[in-house]
């Protein structure tokens, strides 16, 4: 799988020449000063996707979702209307925190009338307004109508909830998406409602697990078990077909036969049985809607993945017939929380179902095999940066989403540091 085209400029990284070609330096996942700085200037600044439109099917279906690093829980609910809102998880009267059950800090999800604080009983509607307070005569001039829940800006694009902290976005979500992805619109993420969800947390920067699902130059060298020992040839490499840019957001797609095309020796006794594996099911029910123009977009051929990482902390990869989306959520400068999600249509057979299962199984294994480096990536840069000396690392062509991505993150906090100061940093 090489010999892909590059771009005219020789490579795809020099397409872009703000990137530049130099090393670049990981102190942005091994410094909590950073992380501090990342708090304001990213997540409480950029859209960030929290869940999909699935998860509110009814009138009071609500979820809530822990934003460590903003310092935050947002409720998002559908409200009465049908419109999904969301809410800092806090009750007005002393400042509880409104929803949660067993554990404060845990997520919870249901559907309710009203939302009713465990402490004094204040209930709150779906649309946030405070509706009862208990003993509402021994408070002093309370205005009830400006005591409801504070509201968080919320939209919805292509079924995926997107909150934004700031008190005033400075895009529309639609505009923070920009061109690139906004043209998946039409990709039938709606019909993909058997989800295998999996979460984990990992010590590593959040970072350094979105940059191992950035490339796919590891892939020969990490996931050497991809293929049965016997055909295993790490030497080969792997390049992507097609690389882009768009703002902050990156995608990638790959290339290649389709793995059941291969011959048998190139594939598990399990995986030649189930037809599942590795990639998905080898055969989704054909989608009878027509791509959208945003999908594949190099025009790769035979086209395998694409992979879209939407700026900061989302990732969805896409495979024709389903989907995978990640999530990577801050927790320090140090740890974060991973989310991983694989979307496929219902089965409607047993067989069907089977094959969804042996590949979240297969999914869940490799994510583990680079799950399971972060530790060591973590330390051997915080020793790098601390003791060893070294400061800078040299990113190849393949790993250009790498490169862009820190570059975003180092462009953001410049902003945020310059705004603050009055003087770009
Ligand atoms: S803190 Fe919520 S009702 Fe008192
Ligand atoms: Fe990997």
């Amino acid at each position: 799988m090489s010999g892909w085209p590059k771009p005219a400029e020789g490579s795809w990284t020099q397409h872009y020449p703000d990137l530049g070609t130099g090393p670049i330096s990981f102190e942005d996942s091994v410094s909590p000063e950073f992380y501090e700085l990342e708090r304001e200037a990213i997540f409480r600044r950029a859209w960030l996707n929290v869940g999909r439109i699935e998860q509110l099917p009814r009138t009071g279906s609500y979820f809530t979702k822990e934003i460590r690093i903003a310092r935050t829980s947002v409720i998002v609910v559908r409200d009465g209307d049908g419109t999904v809102r969301a809410f800092h998880n806090i009750c007005r009267h002393r400042g509880n925190k409104l929803v949660w059950n067993d554990f404060p800090n845990e997520e919870v999800s249901g559907t309710c009338r009203q939302f009713t604080c465990k402490y004094h009983g204040w209930r709150y509607g779906l649309d946030g307004a405070l509706n009862f307070v208990q003993q509402e005569g021994e408070f002093f001039d309370l205005d009830k109508d400006s005591t409801g829940l504070a509201p968080v800006h919320c939209e919805v694009w292509a079924g995926f909830v997107f909150v934004n902290l700031d008190r005033e976005p400075r895009q529309t979500l639609r505009e923070f998406l920009g061109p690139m992805i906004t043209a998946l619109e039409g990709y039938p993420f709606d019909r993909m409602t058997e989800w295998y969800e999996f979460s984990a947390d990992n010590r590593s920067n959040w970072k350094l697990f979105a940059d191992a699902f950035q490339e796919y130059y590891h892939v020969p060298a990490l996931h050497t078990q991809q293929v049965p020992a016997a055909v295993r040839r790490p030497e080969n490499g792997f390049t992507c077909a097609h690389f882009q840019l768009d703002g902050p957001h990156r995608v990638t797609s790959t290339a290649g036969p389709r793995r059941w095309t291969l011959a048998p020796e190139y594939m598990y006794p399990i995986e030649r049985v189930t037809r599942s594996g590795l990639v998905g099911p080898w055969q989704s029910p054909e989608l009878d809607v027509a791509m959208p123009p945003g999908l594949n977009p190099g025009k790769v051929e035979p086209w395998g993945i694409d992979n879209f990482q939407i700026f900061p902390n989302i990732e969805i990869l896409i495979y024709r017939g389903w989907y995978l989306l990640y999530r990577y959520w801050p927790t320090s400068h140090n740890t974060h929380h991973f989310e991983g999600m694989l979307c496929y249509q219902p089965a409607r057979t047993v067989r069907e179902r089977v094959e969804h299962e042996v590949s979240s199984v297969v999914f869940k294994e490799f994510a583990l095999q680079d799950a399971g480096m972060l530790t060591g990536t973590q330390t051997a840069l915080e020793s790098a940066y601390a003791t060893a000396g070294i400061t800078e690392y040299p990113v190849g062509d393949q790993e250009i989403l790498v490169r862009h991505f820190h570059k975003t993150v180092a462009d953001w906090v410049d902003a945020y540091r310059a705004e603050r100061t009055g003087v770009r940093a």
